[in-house]
């Protein structure tokens, strides 16, 4: 099936969200260092990045480092750490040319001082690009997110501020407040969990778990996953007959 044909381009979701898990597996698989696997991840990335822009996706948000992922062998850690970071600064002018805007989520003060400069200095200079706002979760738990959130109003409280918490003022301190929320999260390698990622952001998201490790996936998949969720009904709590707007 050639998946671009069959989608409907007045509901391509403006954010997409991915958790890019089986580098290490799918590298062991072939006899390889886990490594390897992350290597091709990269690669993947490019050409996932590559993908959205060309449907018009707005928003892409990947699940880069955790804060659990500090807890692997140190080795693997400092391997990661330097790629993440290399891949970032070696394509300064590819985002450039393609509008792409740099955003990080996550404790970005976990990270070496000069990987903490490295993508200061890139979401300052792609700051002003429109096409694609490429989110990057490094060092990142959605339950301390919200965790700083409360504290952050807490601190708001205590200034004088007596307004009663709504869900937009704990959305509005999320380090997403100026991100739409994701219509469609995906999971690769046939893992089926969320393990502490955007937990607020993804309340209506569409979940779609895909079989494939991450260094195999691509286009194909992607447009298989917006296919999945363009055949969802998304009636946020409401009925059918109310979304199609007949009168019962
Ligand atoms: C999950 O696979 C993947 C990661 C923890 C790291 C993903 C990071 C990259 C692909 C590099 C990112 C680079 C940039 C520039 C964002 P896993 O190691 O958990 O695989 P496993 O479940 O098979 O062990």
């Amino acid at each position: 099936m050639d998946n671009f044909q069959n989608l409907n381009n007045n509901n391509i979701p403006s954010h997409i969200a991915i958790i890019m898990d089986g580098n290490g597996r799918w590298a062991v698989e072939r006899g390889k260092k886990r490594f390897f696997g992350h290597l091709e991840g990269v690669r993947v990335i490019k050409k996932i990045v590559e993908s959205s822009i060309k449907i018009k996706i707005k928003y892409l948000t990947l699940f880069a480092f955790s804060k659990e992922n500090w807890k692997r062998p140190k080795k693997e850690v400092n391997l990661l750490m330097k790629l993440i970071i290399s891949t970032i600064k070696k394509n300064q002018n590819h985002f450039l040319k393609n509008k792409i805007k740099i955003n990080i989520i996550g404790s970005v003060s976990d990270l070496p001082k000069d990987s903490q400069e490295a993508i200061d200095q890139m979401v300052e200079v792609t700051k002003n690009n429109k096409v694609l706002t490429l989110t990057l979760a490094l060092s990142y738990s959605a339950r301390d997110e919200i965790v700083d959130a409360i504290n952050n109003i807490i601190e708001m409280k205590k200034n004088g501020n007596i307004e009663p918490i709504t869900d937009k003022i704990l959305s509005n301190h999320l380090q997403t407040a100026n991100l739409p929320d994701p219509e469609l999260l995906i999971r690769t390698s046939g893992e089926k969990r969320i393990s502490n990622f955007l937990l607020w952001q993804i309340a209506f998201s569409e979940l779609y778990f895909s079989e494939k490790k991450w260094p195999d996936f691509d286009e194909e998949e992607l447009y298989m996953a917006i296919f999945e969720y363009q055949k969802r009904e998304r009636r946020f709590g409401k009925t059918t007959a109310q979304i199609n707007n007949e009168t019962i």
